[in-house]
C-alpha cells in the first residue's frame, strides 16, 4: 500500500497527529490482546524451529510478543511421541498461566517492566526417553531470575512421564531396596565421618516424598536430588546421589529395564558369553541358611554389586520364604543344601529323594526355575548317592576354598583364609548363619576386586557347562 501524500503546511499538524495517535492505539490494543490471550492460555505459537545441540528432537522458538517493556518467550522441544508434545505444551503453558499471566495483565495495564522466558535443558535425549528441566525465568526490571523449575523423565514409547513407582513392579522392593540404598549412598558420600546424620535418623527422613526430582543419565543410572529442606534438616553433604538402575533389574517392569538398559549398550550385550574365559572369576557360596544375618549379608552384597550363591537348607527356607525371593530379586543364585542337613552317605535312597526335592520344591516356587545344583552336607557323598544325584538332575558343588569359618568365629581369620587361598576360579564356602562370617564379607570383597576378580554366581563360573552327577571343586 503506497504512503498517502503528505496533505499542504494548515492541515500538517492534523496529518502527524492522527497518523501517530493510530500508532499509540494500536500498541495499547497489541498489550490488551496480548494480556487477553494470556490470560486465557490460548496458544499464538509461532516462530523460527531450530535444533539443540546434541538432539534430535526440536525446539521450537516461539516468540508471543517482544517489545522494549513486555516480552514472552517460549522455548520447547518436539519430539518423535505426540503424546510427549502435547504434555509439554501442557506443563508450559501450565507453568505461564500460573505465573505469568497475572503478571502480564497487571503489567499491560500499568505499563511496568515485565520478561518471562520459558526455556529447557535437555538432561538426556535417547531414542526410548527424554529426561529434561524446564525453567521459567521472570524479569520485573532487575535482571531475569529464575522463578520455577520443573524435571520431567518422558518415555517416548509410552508418553508418559515416569514417575519413581512407575518403575517398580514389585513395590514393596522400594521399601526393602530401593530405600535403604538411596540413604546409604547419602551416608558413603559424606566425607565428615563424626558430623554424618545417624542410620536411624536417614530411616526416618529419607523416603520417597524427600526426593525433590529425579533424571535417568546414560549408562542407566538414576540421580536423585533431594528437597533443599530435607538436606538441611540432615546436614547432609551431598545433595544428590546415582544409583544403578542395573541393580534393580529383579525388581523392574521387564519391558521398561529392556528398554532402561539400552541406555548402556555396552552392558546388555553380556549376557549368554563365557565371560570367565577372559575374566579372572571367583565364586562365593554361603551354605546353611538362610539364617538372622542373610538380610545382612544381602544388603553387603547389593551394595557391592556382586551376586553370590546361596545353598538353603528346604527346612529353613519354607519359613523365610521373604528372604528367598530377596535374593532373587537381587541377582544371586539359589541352590540345593538339603532339607535338614543330613549326612547323605547314611540315608535311604528315598530319604535322599526327598532331601532333595522337597528343598528344589521351596526354591523353584521363588525362582520359577528347576533346582540343577546340589552341595551335599558336610561334602558327604559316595557313589551311591553321586548316582541317586544324576538321576535327580543335581550337579555336586563342593569347594576349594574354606576358610573353616564356623570353627573360627573371626572375621579376621575367615577374611586372612580365604584371601589366602582364592585363586582364578575358585569356589569360595562360607557360612550365612554365623555373623562373624557375614562380617569378614566387606573385605573379602574389597580385596578380591582390588586383585582384579570377577566375583560371579555358579552359573556364570561355568557358563551353563555343569552336568549332573558330576562334582566340581572349582572351574
Ligand atoms: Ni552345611
Amino acid at each position: 500500500m503506497a504512503e498517502p501524500n503528505a496533505p499542504s503546511s494548515p492541515s500538517l499538524i492534523y496529518w502527524w497527529l492522527r497518523k501517530h495517535l493510530i500508532s499509540c492505539l494500536s500498541f495499547s490494543v497489541a498489550l490488551l490482546l496480548v494480556a487477553l490471550f494470556s490470560a486465557s492460555s490460548a496458544t499464538i505459537w509461532q516462530g523460527v524451529e531450530k535444533k539443540p545441540s546434541s538432539s534430535d528432537a526440536l525446539a521450537k522458538n516461539i516468540i508471543l510478543e517482544q517489545k522494549a517493556a513486555l516480552s514472552v518467550e517460549r522455548n520447547y522441544p518436539i519430539t518423535s511421541n505426540q503424546k510427549v508434545n502435547q504434555l509439554l505444551a501442557d506443563i508450559i503453558n501450565q507453568m505461564h498461566s500460573k505465573r505469568g499471566a497475572l503478571i502480564l495483565n497487571q503489567v499491560a495495564w500499568r505499563r511496568l517492566f515485565y520478561q518471562e522466558r520459558i526455556d529447557f535443558h535437555p538432561e538426556l535425549i535417547h531414542d526410548n526417553f527424554f529426561s529434561l528441566t524446564i525453567n521459567q525465568y521472570q524479569n520485573f526490571g532487575s535482571g531475569l531470575r529464575l522463578a520455577h523449575q520443573v524435571v520431567k523423565n518422558l518415555d517416548l514409547k509410552t508418553g508418559k512421564n515416569l514417575r519413581i513407582s512407575d518403575f517398580f513392579a514389585d513395590l514393596g522392593a522400594i521399601e526393602q531396596t530401593f530405600l535403604p540404598d538411596l540413604r546409604f549412598a547419602l551416608l558413603s558420600s559424606h566425607k565428615a565421618k563424626d558430623l554424618q546424620p545417624s542410620e536411624e535418623l536417614l530411616k526416618n527422613k529419607i523416603n520417597l516424598a524427600s526426593i525433590d526430582y529425579f533424571v535417568l543419565k546414560p549408562k542407566a543410572q538414576w540421580h536423585f536430588v533431594l528437597k533443599p529442606d530435607v538436606v538441611r534438616e540432615l546436614g547432609l553433604e551431598a545433595k544428590s546421589v546415582s544409583l544403578p538402575i542395573a541393580a534393580y533389574s529383579r525388581v523392574i517392569y521387564p519391558d521398561l529395564l529392556a528398554r532402561l538398559l539400552e541406555l548402556d549398550r555396552s552392558k546388555s550385550q553380556v549376557s549368554q558369553v563365557d565371560s570367565c574365559q577372559q575374566h579372572s572369576c571367583v565364586a562365593l557360596t554361603f551354605d546353611d541358611g538362610p539364617g538372622a544375618y542373610t538380610d545382612r549379608l544381602l544388603t553387603i552384597l547389593r551394595r557391592n554389586q556382586v551376586p553370590a550363591t546361596f545353598f538353603v537348607l528346604g527346612s529353613r527356607a519354607q519359613h523365610q520364604t521373604q528372604t528367598l525371593r530377596r535374593m532373587f530379586n537381587e541377582g544371586h543364585q539359589i541352590a540345593n543344601h538339603s532339607w535338614s542337613h543330613r549326612d547323605f552317605t547314611r540315608l535311604s535312597l528315598t530319604e535322599l529323594q526327598q532331601e532333595i526335592q522337597q528343598t528344589n520344591q521351596i526354591i523353584s516356587q521363588i525362582t520359577k526355575q528347576d533346582v540343577s545344583l546340589t552341595r551335599p552336607p558336610y561334602g558327604s557323598y559316595n557313589g551311591r548317592v553321586l548316582q541317586e544325584l544324576s538321576r535327580l538332575r543335581q550337579a555336586v558343588i563342593l569347594w576349594s576354598v574354606d576358610p573353616r569359618d564356623w570353627a573360627d568365629r573371626n572375621s579376621q581369620i575367615v577374611q586372612q583364609r580365604v584371601l589366602e587361598s582364592t585363586r582364578r576360579g575358585s569356589i569360595v564356602l562360607l557360612h550365612d548363619i554365623h555373623a562373624t562370617s557375614v562380617e569378614a564379607v566387606p573385605t573379602i570383597i574389597a580385596e578380591l576386586k582390588a586383585r582384579g576378580y570377577h566375583l560371579v554366581t555358579l552359573d556364570t563360573l561355568f557358563a551353563g557347562s555343569l552336568r549332573a552327577g558330576e562334582r566340581y571343586f572349582s572351574r
